[in-house]
């Protein structure tokens, strides 16, 4: 079945806002980027990021690549109610961490990734990686993320269509997804995706689903929209929008969650955009 999921978004994807999407349609949503190396340490606003207060479907995403440090973390990991698995970082475009060779400036170094890959599977846990296509044009050209996705042993893949210097206002580009797929690996496509036009393009090429992130903060009612083939409102129902307000106040509350993600998540409600 074609999946839909709920992108992990820093200081936007909270609990809370994970429980709201996952009851409006979301089959999976992934928790933010959690540097392994803090939770080690044990950090607690690196240990607040993947705190769970409910039975939300979740994969847990790591930024890792120190080997024993993430051996450490994932021997003594607790399973609960609703994990579904871990999700690496192998796109994030922040400066610091692609000169350390880590996040975006992990596609190519496949070897690595299957040593992290392997620590997580050994102990039974499914792993996927969400990718770019590269730091830039030139990697992206040289087809770095297929070479990722075929020398790499992930249980799937999440395939962001920009490479990691691409600006947020740059079109993604799908046509790299068939590649992708003749690979033979299930392949999630993600990135500018927020009509049922895109939806029903990839699901052509033979993804087996879609990620969502900016879309979904702006409309929270998206995957149910799309799961129906119903048109994705510009104009959200007032109404409904205030019900899910007041839901996700409480239930923000209730779970004493850092209260930046409500605020963040009324802010784009307000200009009904990211800034
Ligand atoms: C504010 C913000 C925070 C993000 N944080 C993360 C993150 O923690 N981990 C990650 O893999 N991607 C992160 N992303 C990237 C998204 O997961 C997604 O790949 C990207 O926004 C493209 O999808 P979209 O066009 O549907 O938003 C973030 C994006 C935004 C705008």
């Amino acid at each position: 079945m074609f999946k839909y999921y709920l992108a992990p978004m820093e200081d936007y994807t909270g609990p809370a806002f994970r429980k709201l999407v996952f009851q409006n349609g979301a089959d999976l949503t992934f928790s933010e980027m959690t540097r392994v190396e803090g939770i080690i340490r044990n950090n607690k606003p690196t240990l607040a990021k993947i705190q769970v207060f409910d039975n939300t479907p979740v994969e847990l995403q790591l930024l890792a690549s120190n080997e024993s440090q993430l051996e450490k973390y994932i021997s003594n990991f607790k399973p609960f109610d609703g994990f579904k698995g871990f999700n690496l970082n192998v796109c994030c475009p922040s400066k610091n961490i692609i000169v350390a060779g880590r996040g975006g400036a992990m596609v190519k170094r496949t070897e690595k990734l299957n040593k992290l890959i392997n620590i997580i599977q050994k102990e039974n846990y499914s792993v996927s990686l969400k990718i770019s296509l590269g730091l830039n044009k030139f990697e992206k050209e040289n087809k770095v993320y297929l070479k990722c996705i075929n020398e790499t042993n992930a249980n799937y893949y999440i395939v962001q269509c920009k490479y990691a210097s691409q600006k947020s206002t740059e079109p993604n580009d799908y046509s790299i997804l068939q590649d992708c797929v003749d690979t033979k690996k299930e392949i999630v496509a993600n990135g500018g995706i927020d009509n049922l036009n895109k939806v029903n393009k990839i699901k052509k090429i033979g993804c087996k689903g879609i990620m969502i992130g900016k879309a979904a903060i702006i409309n929270p009612f998206i995957f149910s929209e799309l799961k129906t083939n119903s048109k994705v409102t510009s104009n959200l129902n007032q109404k409904k929008l205030n019900d899910l307000v007041g839901e996700y106040e409480k239930l923000s509350l209730s779970y004493d969650e850092n209260e930046k993600y409500f605020q963040n998540f009324l802010k784009v409600q307000k200009s009904k955009k990211f800034e």
